[in-house]
């Protein structure tokens, strides 16, 4: 799929139907992960792919959305902070945050690409998701990717916020392109 069809085309979904996924697709997405920037290099992420009934009911439990048990696997994508704050610090904790949501970007687009659907989901209870998936106590869960087949695709896609509302020019504020002044030489 072209770059930019995956873009557009790329949208939360919250109903799937009951086709299976092959889960060797799921992991090329997972894949496309690991091509994301991630600061100084510093590999923070981690991937688990559930596909036990029981762990994504609770999972689902846990965030408070019913959508989430429909899926036939979930995605649940940790940090492991300890050296990206070794080597940033403070500012650590944002770079973790980035370069979740890079990566996280790269799944979503691959899982566009290969005719599946998702729904980011970060709303949940941390504590919960840890306890049902062993995850150790030092390790942040960034977001949950329900994954299915979209029950009925949507023939229209809701439009987006205007080009014009998100882009400045030169300065915070500034709508126009202003032309280059000369250089008094
Ligand atoms: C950080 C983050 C957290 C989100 N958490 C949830 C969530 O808990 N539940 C949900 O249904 N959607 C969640 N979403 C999806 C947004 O609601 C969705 O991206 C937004 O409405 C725009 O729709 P679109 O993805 O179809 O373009 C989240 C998205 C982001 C980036």
């Amino acid at each position: 799929m072209e770059l930019n069809k995956a873009i557009q085309s790329r949208t939360s979904v919250r109903k799937f139907n009951s086709k299976k996924p092959d889960w060797r697709h799921i992991i090329e997405c997972i894949d496309s992960a690991r091509y994301a920037p991630i600061a100084g290099g510093i590999s923070s992420l981690k991937f688990i792919l559930v596909d036990n009934s029981e762990a994504i009911k609770k999972i689902s439990e846990a965030a408070q959305q019913d959508f989430v048990s429909q899926a036939q696997y979930i995605v649940v994508v940790c940090s492991n902070p300890l050296r990206t704050i070794n080597s940033y610090g403070k500012q650590g904790e944002i770079y973790l945050r980035q370069q979740a949501g890079a990566a996280i970007q790269n799944f979503l687009l691959k899982i566009t690409e290969s005719g599946l659907s998702t729904c980011w989901v970060g709303h949940f209870a941390e504590s919960q998701i840890k306890r049902i998936l062993k995850i150790p106590k030092e390790i942040h869960v960034e977001a949950i990717l329900p994954i299915g087949f979209e029950y009925q695709k949507k023939r229209t896609r809701k439009s987006k916020i205007d080009l014009d509302n998100i882009l400045y020019f030169n300065e915070y504020g500034e709508k126009k392109m202003k032309p280059l002044k000369k250089l008094n030489v």
